[in-house]
């Protein structure tokens, strides 16, 4: 259990609030690899991404490559949500949020000196995501030098709206927490 019955909306939130910077931290957390879910003008699309990062403001950063998909809807469409699932607690997290493109900034600047070596290939394909290819090994070829960060991409998450969902047999619990000027309040929901 994430949270039992009888714990106070700020203590739950505490206790969320460790859960989700542990996913950053730690590479097993079953929060590392979370749904992001984005909408374009042909409707809702979902793929999985790593959490890098979770500040004390609880803004989520992720990495990804400038020329994706994702990235094109959340310029038309800044409203994004995260789904997480943690089975051995068996409890959910949804998160609404808007979403920030960092390219060619500071922040993006600050994080590709965190990425390293060849886990900087991840970003620097010649063809772009989602190329249509006739064999796979056409894919496999990158830029010459690993400096240009060109097509690096930091999304930064800043949520308005978080529920969870504690499953508990018959009785789960269920609570969502809004944001407003900073301050997080919880209100419980029927599940
Ligand atoms: C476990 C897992 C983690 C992934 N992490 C990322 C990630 O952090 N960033 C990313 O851009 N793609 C990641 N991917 C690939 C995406 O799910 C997706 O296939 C790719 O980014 C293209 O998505 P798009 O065309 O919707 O933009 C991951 C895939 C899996 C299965």
């Amino acid at each position: 259990m994430l949270y039992k019955i009888g714990e106070s909306p700020e203590e739950i939130f505490s206790t969320l609030k460790h859960e989700l910077h542990r996913a950053a931290l730690d590479k097993k957390h079953p929060f590392r690899f979370v749904v992001l879910s984005t909408s374009n003008f042909h409707g809702p699309d979902s793929r999985y991404v790593v959490i890098r990062a979770v500040n004390e403001h609880l803004h989520f950063f992720v990495f990804t490559d400038f020329r994706t998909e994702k990235v094109k809807a959340i310029q038309t469409h800044p409203m994004s949500s995260l789904l997480f699932y943690h089975p051995q607690k068996r409890a959910q997290v949804r998160i609404q949020a808007k979403t920030v493109i960092h390219h060619q900034d500071d922040l993006a600047q600050q994080y590709w000196k965190k990425v390293q070596g060849e886990a900087r290939k991840a970003y620097h394909s010649i063809l772009p995501p989602g190329a249509p290819i006739h064999r796979p090994d056409e894919a496999f070829s990158w830029k010459d030098t690993l400096e240009d960060a060109s097509f690096f991409t930091v999304l930064e998450l800043i949520p308005s709206s978080i529920e969870l969902l504690q499953l508990n047999g018959l009785e789960h619990l269920r609570i969502r927490f809004n944001c407003s000027n900073n301050e997080w309040t919880g209100q419980w929901l029927a599940p």
